[in-house]
């Protein structure tokens, strides 16, 4: 079988995983970015973020000539190739609810370059969007604009991502699972054969289903992560009232039990990054207006709000006041592994130590240039002696 040529819209760490993943095993690929700095680091095969072990198979993806990242050409992506992944970003609103200003950009971009197509083309989506945008606000946009039907002229379906950042590249040629929402079945075996094809004898179990069902079910997944840390949060700041109780051991002996498992039981500072913070919120939004009130993430986020405040409790308990006392943070970005400061737990703290006075000199082994920004945009205090 010839292997589809493949395109990814958005280039950050779900799309440039997935592009080097493809390019990897032989596909070629067309990645399109609207960053012209990002597209000219990755075409040199510099990774725009650091996460492990992706440097060098970026770099021979580029050498190989299978990988090539192309700037604001979303309609020359689409064109040259059969399938398109879209993975651009899915940032929050204030109000909790996702902005889908990307997606339509890509999909209108997209729906141009099929009307110019004549061949059978499968649109992918794999940013993390709410039950409803594929069928209701994607599939619109696509016909419009390629003035094609959807299922007949062109495919659609939504295959979520569930890499980490972090072990992203492992995630992605290692998954768990797979999940393919189909608009059809057409579409939905012409994914599930690229996938077979990639993972071969280690195809991973694969949920066929709707495409509703399996926008939620990346909501489902990452809730369901967030309230086992926020739960096992809640059962350490009650040890911390009880004589002797030691949260490790709970979470231990807890994590035997096949039912609960051990992962996401370390208690600590709360989730950070691109997708907790931003999905919990997402789906309680999205729950809100349907007219159900999501009050168990209610309570997984504000646990998560608080948690980083402890810490600096728990300073004030040791050292009394603050002000002028120095204090040292070790590791800036929101997990190990990655630079990424998004929704990073060192930030509420960091800014509540300088409020209260403290004088803070921070380290990261490789997020320290993207935290002097982050911190300097973040911070709503006005400046004070921080050292990174
Ligand atoms: N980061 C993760 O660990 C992770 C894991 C699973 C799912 N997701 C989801 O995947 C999606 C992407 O996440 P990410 O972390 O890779 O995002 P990111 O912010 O790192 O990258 C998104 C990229 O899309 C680009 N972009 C925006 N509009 C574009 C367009 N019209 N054409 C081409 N490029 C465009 C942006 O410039 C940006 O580089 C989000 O919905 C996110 O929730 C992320």
């Amino acid at each position: 079988m010839k292997k589809p040529n493949i395109s990814v819209l958005g280039i950050g760490y779900v799309g440039l995983c997935t592009a080097v993943g493809f390019a990897s095993r032989g596909y070629n690929v067309l990645a399109s970015t609207h960053d012209a700095e990002k597209a000219v680091k990755i075409n040199k095969g510099i990774p725009p973020f650091h996460e492990p072990n992706l440097q060098n198979l970026l770099k021979e993806a580029i050498d190989s000539g299978h990988l090539t990242c192309l700037v604001g050409e979303t309609e020359k992506a689409v064109l040259q190739t059969d399938l398109t992944f879209d993975a651009v970003g899915t940032p929050s609103r204030t109000d909790g609810s996702i902005d889908l200003q990307f997606i339509e950009t890509s999909s209108r971009d997209t729906g141009k370059a099929l009307y110019q197509k004549s061949a059978y083309h499968v649109v992918v989506i794999k940013s993390t969007v709410v039950p409803g945008t594929t069928q209701d606000l994607v599939k619109p946009i696509l016909e419009k604009e390629s003035e094609k039907k959807c299922g007949t002229d062109f495919g659609l379906c939504m295959s979520p991502e569930f890499l980490r950042q972090g072990s992203a590249f492992e995630d992605t040629i290692h998954s768990d699972r797979i999940v393919i929402g189909e608009h059809d079945k057409k579409s939905g075996d012409t994914l599930e054969n690229l996938y077979k094809d990639f993972y071969g004898k280690n195809t991973p179990p694969t949920i066929r289903t709707t495409l509703s069902t399996a926008e939620l079910i990346k909501y489902a997944s990452n809730s369901m992560l967030a309230t086992k840390i926020s739960f096992i949060n809640t059962i350490a700041n009650i040890c911390e009232k009880i004589p002797e109780a030691d949260v490790k051991v709970v979470a231990t002996a807890m994590g035997l039990d096949k039912r609960i498992g051990p992962l996401f039981l370390n208690a600590g500072l709360g989730y950070g990054g691109s997708c907790f913070p931003k999905d919990v919120k997402a789906l309680i939004a999205y729950a809100k207006n349907l007219g159900y009130r999501l009050k168990l993430l209610e309570s997984v986020e504000s646990i998560n709000k608080t948690q980083p405040i402890k810490a600096v409790q728990f300073c004030k308990e040791l050292l009394g006041n603050l002000k002028g006392k120095n204090i040292a943070i070790l590791g800036l970005a929101f997990k190990a592994d990655t630079d990424d400061m998004r929704e990073a737990r060192v930030i509420p703290i960091i800014n509540q130590l300088l409020k209260e006075g403290a004088r803070v000199s921070a380290y990261d082994p490789v997020a320290i240039p993207i935290a002097k920004q982050s911190l300097q945009t973040k911070s709503n205090t006005p400046p004070q002696p921080l050292n990174a």
